[in-house]
């Protein structure tokens, strides 16, 4: 499914044309599924965007772009865990969320092109 969207090489980064801009709200997350365990949250504050897994590593729910924007976190809605949208540090703890580049010209939004991460605890099921 991934290789369905456009790509697109800059600074020896490969990025995702994901949407058009105006498909980021302002205040909102918008998931990106591209497998199970590689969903990515995109986020537009105060105009600019972030980007961030959208896998709350609390129990592993496929639910921060629903979450509850604050200054410059996402509060996950299910148990309230709260990351940082710019680094992904989980707030409280040494834990971190995946983020990845994104940057949006002509009227459209390009990701940097996601890869799987399996974590650490699900590589000793
Ligand atoms: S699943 Fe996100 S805080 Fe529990």
């Amino acid at each position: 499914m991934i290789d369905t969207y456009q790509h697109v090489e800059r600074e020896s980064i490969l990025y995702l044309q994901i949407c058009k801009s105006i498909d980021v709200f302002e205040g909102k997350g918008k998931n990106f599924f591209f497998e199970e365990e590689l969903q990515i949250a995109v986020f537009r504050v105060k105009g600019l965007l972030y980007a961030l897994s959208n896998i709350c590593l609390h129990q592993h729910a496929s639910v921060l772009c629903d979450g509850f924007i604050e200054d410059l976190t996402v509060r996950c809605p299910l148990h309230g865990w709260v990351y940082s949208l710019a680094s992904g540090q989980t707030i409280g703890s040494p834990s971190n969320l995946k983020t990845y580049k994104i940057w949006e010209e002509q009227g459209l939004v390009y990701l940097e092109k996601p890869t799987l991460h399996v974590p650490k605890w699900m590589n000793s099921l």
